[in-house]
């Protein structure tokens, strides 16, 4: 089991900030130690109808979102990342499916993006099992389907594997289920967790929801979900400890300032993703998230991050 070094470890979360060459070359020059594409498709797609974003709700507690997986096609971003490779920091391709005009089976997608972009230069696969966007149940919530996708691509794969995870704080025995899954194939990184899926939030001038497709209902991100992610980060080490699997954590969800992403360190993170923050802040929000981060650790007599990763203390 390889796992890719993230210097420093943090990153942007795949989402609207990381769909086009530009966006994606933004990220290349800044400070954040890998780069990870909006989740791909097997055909290009413009996503849903707009309003789709509302970046900021009311009283800053997060952002909504139901893009549709707007994308340029997984053929596209695999001709764009040996361009992207030149800042020489770790690409990461993030693949999701989506019905088109293909005809292939929900394994097959997977693997045809998988075995083209490893090909092209990928350093590793964030396979995305948790849009809640399309069908509001992410695939993730299916164990079969999950298996079915990650068995055929981890028989062929050479590059780490991570897969992006839906937030299971409702549904502990099938948080299980996925963990020993997860443990049996040897996946490199489970990343976690996507947005929360299905909420909704209105404009009060207007007296609309927020977004338009799917009802108004989205994938929430940003600080009102930094409670649940730390949850899901650490059921997930805890987990992999006590099992004695060395898949790492990847933590996604709510930080916006050094402090969240110290607190996903200690619930056992060894790497952080930034939605949210990047849609409010920039690329600059990664060398001020790092800054404050090692100015933490120097404050509180750390020699290193490691020493941090996964020391929340029990009461
Ligand atoms: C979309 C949203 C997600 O949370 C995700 O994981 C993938 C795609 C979207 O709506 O584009």
């Amino acid at each position: 089991m390889i796992t890719l070094r993230i210097e420093p470890p943090l990153m942007n979360a795949s989402g609207p900030a990381s769909v086009t060459y530009e966006e994606l070359q933004k990220l290349a020059k800044s400070a954040a130690g890998a780069i990870v594409t909006k989740s791909m498709t097997h055909c290009p797609r413009v996503g849903n109808p707009e309003p789709r974003l509302k970046v900021q709700l009311d009283n800053e507690l997060g952002s909504l979102n139901s893009m549709g997986l707007n994308n340029l096609g997984y053929r596209e971003y695999a001709k764009l990342i040996p361009k992207l490779k030149v800042a020489s920091k770790p690409l990461i391709a993030s693949i999701s499916s989506a019905p088109c005009e293909h005809n292939l089976t929900l394994e097959e997608q997977y693997l045809e993006a998988a075995e083209v972009l490893e090909r092209s230069g990928a350093d590793m696969l964030e396979i995305n099992l948790s849009t809640p966007n399309l069908t509001g149940i992410p695939i993730a919530m299916e164990p079969e389907n999950i298996k079915r996708i990650l068995k055929p691509l981890k028989k062929t794969i050479k590059i780490p594997i991570g897969v992006k995870l839906p937030p299971y704080n409702n549904t502990l025995p099938l948080f299980e289920e996925v963990a020993r899954i997860l443990m049996e194939l040897e996946i490199e990184v489970a990343v976690t967790m996507n947005s929360e899926p299905n909420a909704l939030d209105i404009d009060l001038k207007t007296k609309t929801k927020v977004i338009k497709p799917r009802d108004g209902y989205g994938g929430l991100g940003g600080p009102c979900i930094l409670p649940i992610a730390l949850s899901e980060v650490h059921r997930f080490y805890k987990f992999f400890k006590e099992h004695g699997s060395t898949i790492k954590i990847w933590g996604c969800g709510g930080i916006m300032k050094a402090e969240d992403a110290i607190k996903h360190f200690l619930a056992g993170a060894s790497a952080v993703q930034i939605g949210t923050a990047l849609l409010w802040h920039g690329p600059k929000i990664f060398e001020r998230l790092w800054e404050g981060v090692k100015a933490w650790l120097k404050e509180n007599g750390y020699k290193s991050l490691e020493e941090i990763i996964g020391a929340v203390k029990e009461l």
